[in-house]
């Protein structure tokens, strides 16, 4: 099952009007910087701009083409980790925080689809969680879920509901959950908010933050002054403590048409032995799709990234009849050492604000951090502040994860530095092929394309100087450390590294 690289595309967009938003060329002061134009950064932008502030946004691409056009379109108040296991590491008193965040969350999505008349098909949708008869255990996972679901105050059932699409044997049902196109809600509230006090740039890259007072965002082609600056990227940009504390992941999705009628619709999760698949219907102009999210891997490793992709196929092979594989994408994750994500200042005396750690669950999440980080800069008491302070100390709960992710960290750096390719010859490169070598001194990341242009950028990722590896599915430079992404010609494509792989001085290429 190999990817065929014309489908790789996420399935939103066909539909979704492009505003054109100009890129930033000026020098501005503002009261707040927003890094970043997906849902989390055009929804702060909302609050704050309804809220009397001034706002820019700089978004380094399109607005909603990250990883919120790279999503489901999901909302739901469960989490990806599970309620029971939050409740476990955490409490009951803050599980029922956290739901009771992510229900504001659907709910401030809904009323600004209202409010605007977003054309964004959004639809409340039950979400289902469910084992099938294949599965010979999970109904303890399932019952323990149900347990915590009903103690942070969500209604639950475990009766199997009409027209289910598989075999189920254990099953919880929470009804009055969401599904949209989350695409075309984040342009279009885009353009709704856009103003002279709620400036919105596009192909704008963010070359530097310096907290100070005032914050200062540096662009290739302009400087913005800022009281407040707020890192809507999915992860911040630079170096944060949270970095050290975060994994980052990446998950293959698929849409696909299937030879019969879709199921209705509903958010499901299968639990299954090896992973959990989550599984939408999606009803478009452009046809009707089954989007199925498989397991997620580690950034940068090139093994699980094709098991992955291939487990998914495998997987909805198996259990639908699949007439055409239409869309395949990757969605990129960072994991909250503690099960939750970060949200407010970055530290104590920071001016800059971070949203970051959401899981698969970034939708909803991205939303509750718009909701409490505007409160925070209007000086509002937010009740869900506290529970997703970064600067929050939970060494019980976040131990484990924080000593295994920086202890892969050291242990990528130092594998990547002793058993560095020790080749010199680019020659040996073949068509299609990548490689990171050691060519004239220099650490060198090569990638000779398929008509056999050779493309070569430094192989040290210019955040804390891990080596790249190469995703061979998406044709880029991954970063095993905290997931920053490279073009082959070096150009970030997300995470948290500001620079791209720098050229190389020494080689030319001219080996070949
Ligand atoms: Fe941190 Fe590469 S992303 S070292």
């Amino acid at each position: 099952m190999k990817v065929d690289k014309n489908k790789l595309a996420s399935v939103w967009g066909k539909e979704a009007q492009k505003p054109v938003f100009n890129a930033f060329s000026q020098d501005i002061e503002t009261d707040v910087a927003i890094v970043g134009g997906g849902i989390t950064g055009i929804s702060t932008a909302y609050a704050l701009n309804r809220a009397g502030f001034d706002v820019v946004v700089l978004e380094a691409s399109e607005i909603g083409r990250g990883t919120t056009g790279y999503s489901t379109g999901n909302l739901y108040a469960p989490v990806d980790s599970r309620l029971a296991e939050l409740e476990k590491k955490h409490g009951e008193e803050l599980l029922k925080e956290v739901v009771a965040s992510r229900v504001a969350a659907i709910d401030f999505i809904e009323q600004r689809v209202k409010e605007f008349g977003i054309a964004c098909d959004f639809r409340r949708v039950p979400w289902h969680l469910f084992t099938t008869t294949e599965e010979t255990n999970g109904r303890e996972e399932i019952l323990h879920e149900q347990r915590a679901a009903l103690t942070a105050g969500l209604e639950v059932s475990s009766r199997v509901p009409a027209g289910f699409p598989l075999p189920v044997k254990d099953v919880i049902t929470i009804p009055g959950q969401a599904q949209f196109d989350p695409l075309i809600y984040t342009r279009e509230l885009a353009q709704n908010i856009h103003s002279s006090r709620c400036q919105i740039f596009e192909n704008t890259k963010v070359l530097d933050v310096l907290d100070k007072n005032p914050c200062i965002v540096k662009t290739a082609n302009g400087t913005v002054k800022a009281k407040q600056v707020i890192m809507a990227t999915h992860t911040p940009k630079g170096i944060y403590l949270v970095h050290a504390a975060m994994e980052a992941k990446r998950e293959f999705a698929m849409a696909v048409r299937l030879k019969g009628p879709l199921p209705n619709s509903a958010v499901y999760w299968h639990a299954t032995r090896e992973s959990q698949f989550s599984i939408r219907p999606y009803r478009s102009s452009a046809g009707d799709f089954l989007i199925v999210l498989g397991r997620s891997y580690a950034v940068g490793k090139e093994n699980q990234m094709e098991k992955s992709y291939q487990s998914l196929e495998a997987y909805l092979r198996a259990h639908f009849e699949v007439a055409s594989i239409e869309y395949v994408w990757a969605a990129q994750n960072y994991r909250g050492a503690d099960h939750l994500p970060y949200i407010g200042k970055s530290i104590g005396n920071s001016n800059v604000y971070i949203a970051t750690g959401f899981a698969a669950d970034g939708l909803v999440y991205g939303t509750a951090a718009a909701m409490i980080i505007s409160d925070l800069i209007q000086g509002n008491k937010n009740p869900w502040a506290k529970v997703y302070d970064p600067t929050r100390f939970t060494p019980a709960a976040s131990a484990k994860t924080v000593l295994n992710e920086n202890f892969n960290v050291g242990k990528e750096l130092l594998k990547d530095y002793l058993f560095y390719d020790r080749s010199t010859e680019l020659s040996t490169l073949k068509n299609g092929e990548a490689k990171v070598l050691t060519v004239d001194g220099e650490k060198v990341a090569a990638y000779r394309s398929d008509t056999g242009k050779l493309h070569l950028v430094s192989s040290v990722c210019p955040h804390m100087g891990c080596i790249v590896h190469w995703n061979d599915i998406e044709t880029s430079w991954d970063c095993p450390c905290h997931g920053s992404r490279f073009s082959i010609e070096g150009e970030v494509l997300e995470g948290p590294a500001y620079k791209a792989l720098s050229k190389p001085v020494n080689s030319t290429g001219n080996s070949q």
